[in-house]
């Protein structure tokens, strides 16, 4: 319900809009003079106002340059029964939202404070959006704590406030578009929308007419003059996601406004010159298809200047439950749902996969747990059946930067030791004095392991 101020210090019409604002169901405030209204602005939030001109304590005008100053975006109607055209500019000059005369239609006031409503809710929609966009390009979005990802951020802060071309290679679903994006939205081109392509999607022959636009009578059907993406980018950022598809005669065009930073649309015959930062990415590999002749070398050695190489998930097992975690706290919050962890057995499961599909199979993984979970506690149970329990059991992964032998021998028994516990302890609802049988340890050495791998507070009720 809007918050509605009324300023007039005659009491007839301060009776007449309370009743009339009211009846649209507006939350009302009413004050006599200007001090009153500045005194309930400081005390309660008001969605408008509406003020008279002359009132004998402090003017319309002053009030109003006072409230602007309190709250610039409050929007003022003014309303007066001495219209002229110079205090109508004044009020206008001094911020006022809209001007009223007196007599007034009970429409028009209600028309005329609408419309300010709608402005603000406008205006407070744009920021929110805006907020949530930087919210989440922000890098503690971007989930990973493995060497590689980690090696990741590093570029990403250091090239993004530069203009330098990046390609980005990894396969389908490690998040090469949110890396893109975190590059984006995390350079000085921010303000402007990044423009995002997916060279596979294109057909081939509207490839060239969509990257570069077209003049009228370009082709049949050309009637009119059309800007490319390049040229929609320009001061900002464009995206060229699978650029391993882009036909061959595409490829040197790109080359050459990579080279000499200028495009011609089609059927033209002057070229332009366009300020525009490339982005690349790729789930093939780029070299090979290089060697195969697929891929320009050329175009190749152009947008990899700077290599992000994003490595699969199943090679960075330590990123599983950190990620598992951000897209429970996500899914539990969408879905509106009560779950707030996942067992050690799933967790299990979890890190064990190969996911062929990465960080987006994950993703998913996650959300179907979270809705099919009935308490708050995710447990192997509640994964998707399709994912193999058993072929993964004691699977351990290594790390792409290990090499010691002893460390991690040792390592690995602790997590082959930690997840037998843990699904035992599952299986046997908690009950200790089974699991230890289950296990064949006695139950104290089974407490001491408990509390050796954490395993006590996630044991499920
Ligand atoms: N490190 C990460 N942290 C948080 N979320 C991630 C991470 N990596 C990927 N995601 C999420 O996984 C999903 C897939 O990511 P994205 O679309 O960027 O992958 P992609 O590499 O572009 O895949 P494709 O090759 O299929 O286009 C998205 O929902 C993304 O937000
Ligand atoms: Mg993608």
């Amino acid at each position: 319900m809007a918050r509605i101020l009324v300023v007039d210090d005659e009491e007839h019409i301060r009776r007449v809009l309370n009743v009339l604002l009211s009846k649209q169901g507006y939350a009302v405030g009413l004050a006599a003079g200007g001090q009153e209204a500045l005194d309930h602005l400081t005390r309660h939030v008001y969605d408008a106002v509406l003020c008279d001109l002359r009132m004998p304590d402090l003017d319309g005008l002053e009030v109003l340059r006072r409230i602007k100053r309190h709250d610039p975006e409050v929007p003022v109607i003014i309303i007066t029964a001495y219209a002229s055209v110079d205090t109508a500019l004044a009020a206008m000059k001094q911020g006022a939202y809209d001007y009223i005369s007196k007599p007034f239609k009970e429409d028009e006031i209600l028309h005329v404070l609408a419309k300010a409503l709608e402005r603000t809710r406008i205006l407070e929609e744009n920021r929110r959006l805006r907020r949530e966009i930087e919210e989440r390009f922000d890098f503690s979005h971007i989930v990973g704590a493995a060497p590689a990802m980690k090696s990741i951020f590093d570029t990403i802060r250091k090239v993004a406030d530069t203009r330098s071309t990046v390609l980005i290679q990894g396969e389908s679903g490690t998040g090469k578009e949110l890396v893109a994006k975190a590059i984006h939205y995390n350079s000085p081109r921010k303000h402007k929308p990044l423009v995002t392509v997916n060279c596979a999607a294109v057909p081939t022959h509207l490839i060239e007419s969509e990257f570069f636009g077209y003049v009228r009578g370009a082709f049949t059907g050309a009637d009119r003059t059309k800007k490319g993406l390049f040229e929609e980018a320009e001061g900002s950022t464009i995206f060229l996601d699978e650029i391993s598809d882009l036909p061959p005669e595409l490829q040197a065009k790109l080359l050459r406004v990579l080279q000499e930073g200028e495009i011609r649309r089609l059927g033209d015959t002057a070229s332009r010159t366009v300020d525009v930062r490339v982005l690349a990415a790729t789930n093939r590999d780029l070299e090979a298809a290089v060697e195969q002749g697929k891929f320009r070398e050329d175009l190749y050695y152009r947008l990899n200047v700077i290599p992000l190489n994003i490595p699969p998930l199943r090679e960075r097992p330590e990123d599983v439950p950190l990620l598992a975690r951000h897209f429970l706290v996500k899914m539990a919050e969408r879905h509106g749902r009560q779950v707030k962890r996942l067992s050690p057995e799933a967790e299990r499961v979890l890190i064990n996969q190969p996911w062929p599909g990465n960080v987006r199979q994950l993703e998913n993984v996650i959300e179907q747990a979270v809705v099919m979970a009935e308490g708050e506690t995710i447990g192997s149970r509640n994964l998707p059946t399709a994912l193999s329990r058993e072929a993964g059991g004691l699977v351990v992964r290594v790390p792409e930067d290990r090499l010691d032998l002893k460390g991690l021998v040792r390592e690995a028994t602790a997590l082959a030791e930690r997840q037998i516990i843990a699904r035992a302890l599952e299986k046997e609802n908690g009950n200790r004095t089974r699991t230890a049988q289950v296990l064949g340890i006695s139950r104290r050495c089974l407490i001491t392991k408990i509390g050796l791998y954490g395993l006590a507070d996630d044991r499920p009720a």
